[in-house]
């Protein structure tokens, strides 16, 4: 039997930390952290998402503005969006939500933002400061899986952690953070031969795929802590599900985080920490 990680229960006390440490700030810098979240289109995970970085920003005591607009919007008309919030000085995280319907270069929006308001971690800075060890933003997902591991004085040094995919948003960076934490790491793709020969060597197993029940029980070596970073939706039940199919799996595991209620807040509450870090360095200039 594992322990489960409940993500759900660590942010939320995380967040209670914040909002006290946010508490101070108005009175020592003037004003509070102003978070800028740009939302195109209605689909409905990117809503979810979306309200769920509202309500944080709200628990924390963060200034949010959410820009919404139709999935019709021109690359041009969003680069002007962006393009006036890299220059509104009360504005320090700008977070536009992806995915970006097809006709908007995503990697061209992305690049726009400044990289000191780059709170999801994508700017080319802040990807190149991570590989080479430098100080930067650090992406919100990566950086709650490691939270998540820390939280349980896992003793990362030395273990096999296995990553399943290699995403720029959570397959790659949580690999380089697992590595600079001098775990041995292996990165599996689509690609990868006898999937199932590697993953049961993994002392730690993140499953990054984007594909309901991909983990099963025969993948997972006893006593192995893992963390299902998916956002399924199960289409027998309609439920959102994980990457891993948890009813089997959980036995085996030593540790297990589940879905809804493991990763997902801890990347929400990594957000709100990001947008911190941005608010003391735009302060403090
Ligand atoms: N869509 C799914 N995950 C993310 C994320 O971490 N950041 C942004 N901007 N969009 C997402």
């Amino acid at each position: 039997m594992a322990v489960v990680i409940s993500g759900k229960e660590l942010a939320k006390s995380k967040k209670i930390r914040m909002a006290e440490e946010v508490k101070g700030f108005e009175q020592a810098y003037g004003r509070l952290p102003h978070l800028a979240v740009i939302l195109v289109g209605e689909d409905p995970g990117s809503v979810s998402y979306v309200k769920g970085k509202e309500k944080a920003c709200e628990e924390v005591g963060f200034i949010n503005t959410t820009i919404r607009k139709p999935d019709t919007i021109s690359e041009e008309e969003l680069l002007n969006i962006i393009d006036s919030l890299n220059k509104d000085n009360l504005v320090d995280g700008i977070l536009v939500q992806l995915p970006l319907p097809k006709h908007i270069h995503s990697e061209k929006v992305i690049q726009a933002i400044r990289k000191d308001k780059d709170v999801d971690g994508f700017h080319f800075a802040n990807v190149a400061s991570l590989y080479l060890k430098q100080p930067g933003i650090v992406s919100c997902t990566p950086k709650g899986i490691l939270e998540i591991l820390d939280s349980i004085s896992y003793p990362i040094e030395g273990k096999h952690a296995v990553v399943i995919g290699r995403s720029n948003i959570v397959g790659m960076p949580v690999s380089k953070l697992l590595l600079d934490r001098n775990a041995t790491v292996t990165i599996c793709h689509s690609r990868t031969k006898d999937l199932a020969s590697i993953t049961r060597q993994a002392d730690i197993l993140v499953a990054a795929v984007g594909r309901a029940n991909f983990v099963t029980a025969d993948m997972v070596k006893d006593g192995a802590v893992v963390i299902d970073v998916g956002v399924n939706r199960n289409l027998e039940t309609n439920k959102l599900c994980g990457d891993v199919k948890f009813a089997e799996v959980e036995p085996k595991a030593s540790y297990i985080t589940k879905v809804p209620g493991g990763v997902g807040p801890m990347t929400i509450c990594c957000l709100m920490e990001n947008t911190i870090e941005c608010y003391l360095k735009h302060v403090k200039e």
